[in-house]
């Protein structure tokens, strides 16, 4: 059986707690059906800014780069609200993604049946819902130059954002946002501001010459990304694969989030190109929400989203494709059962701490392979 190495960050807060749950997963496959998975662990963010002085170590980045794929936990918190700009913890997660090349953000909203009254939404517009957000993560406003706060003179400063696309940045999002729907509904929208920025006037361009020359089976929407998020609350179903920029990306996929009833259920896989020799792709997997510092280290914070992105990384990074389909009815019979973290509690049904979700979710899986 062959390697599979996998480096685990589980950053801050409840980065931590969750990634112990994904632990048990890891150990289990090894000891049960011989998965083969070497695991290395590291520290991203706090933890790492606490132990050598900045976000991510050489090392830690190092090792990164080696790895099959990587996992990640979340990071931040109050306690690091004061250490300089270049080294604070979401400095650790945004060079991950720029060294390691992850262009494509794959932020899948999926309304499991059993949590549709969980939504702040209607059950009725959340019911089944199936969704695929596709961000560009190594671009636009979060790394275009300058970058910078710089003083007028006059008493007055001037804070400055570049928001910048390249055309070949703009074609390889565009190309996996078709290609992932062409195994799905076949259709995308792509959300821009073309109305106020160049930037969307290109992105619109080269999405539409895109679609022409290589995608023309897929169904193409154009959206402006203010109506976007509109519609994303007032119909979801309407969409499919959804593709977008870094920041509008970011925004939408915590808006999708609460369609499926909370941060906490939603998973992430970040992906680069694939290598031209051996075609394996650099990949980190982590779940959308963030350190929830509020309630870290409670054993309370609910781990599906680091579970369900450990399932992302089973089918994107290893092809386990009956594990990852396993691991995914596992959560959903899991949560038919009525078992529920705080977060998506509701009448009826059993309120458990981040362990026993996971060992729950463990046992069905094994159950399910057996
Ligand atoms: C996300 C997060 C990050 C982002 C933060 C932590 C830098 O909000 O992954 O959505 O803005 O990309
Ligand atoms: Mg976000």
């Amino acid at each position: 059986m062959s390697v599979r190495k996998l480096f685990l960050l589980p950053g801050d807060g409840i980065g931590k707690e969750t990634m112990a749950e994904v632990r048990k997963f890891i150990t289990a496959m090894n000891e049960k059906f011989g998965s083969g998975f070497e695991t290395e662990e590291g520290l991203v963010g706090g933890s790492a800014y606490d132990a050598h002085g900045v976000a991510i170590s050489e090392a830690d980045m190092e090792k990164a780069l080696a790895a099959d794929a990587v996992l990640f936990g979340a990071v931040g918190g109050p306690k690091w609200d004061s250490v300089p700009y270049e080294h604070r913890p979401e400095a650790g997660l945004l060079r991950l993604r720029k060294d390691l090349a992850l262009f494509a953000n794959l932020r899948p909203a999926i309304c499991y049946p059993a949590l549709a009254n969980a939504s702040s939404l209607k059950p009725e517009i959340v019911e089944g819902l199936d969704i695929l957000i596709v961000r560009e993560l190594t671009g636009g406003v979060y790394f275009g130059a300058p970058k910078e706060i710089i003083d007028l003179g006059n008493g007055q400063k001037r804070g400055i954002d570049t928001q910048v696309y390249d055309t070949y940045e703009i074609e390889r999002i565009a190309s996996v946002a078709f290609e992932l729907a062409r195994t799905r509904k076949n259709k995308v929208c792509s959300m821009e501001k073309r109305n106020v920025m160049k930037s969307g006037v290109l992105w619109n361009e080269v999405v539409t010459a895109t679609h022409k020359a290589k995608y023309s089976d897929v169904q193409l929407d154009h959206m402006l990304a203010d109506a976007g998020g509109m519609q994303l609350v007032r119909w979801p179903k309407q969409f499919d694969v959804i593709v977008t920029d870094n920041l509008f990306g970011d925004m939408l996929s915590d808006i999708a989030a609460m369609l499926t009833g909370s941060l906490g259920m939603l998973p992430s896989a970040s992906l680069g190109a694939p290598d031209e020799v051996t075609g394996k792709r650099k990949a980190m997997y982590e779940p959308v929400h963030g350190s929830a510092p509020d309630i870290a280290g409670q054993g309370i914070a609910n781990p599906i989203a680091m579970i369900a992105s450990f399932a992302m990384c089973l089918r994107y990074s290893f092809n386990m494709i009956k594990e990852a389909d396993d691991l995914e009815t596992a959560i959903a019979n899991v949560l038919e059962r009525g078992i529920r973290t705080g977060d998506i509690m509701a009448e009826g049904c059993t309120k458990v701490g981040t362990e026993a979700m996971g060992d729950a979710i463990l046992a069905e899986f094994l159950a399910l392979a057996a």
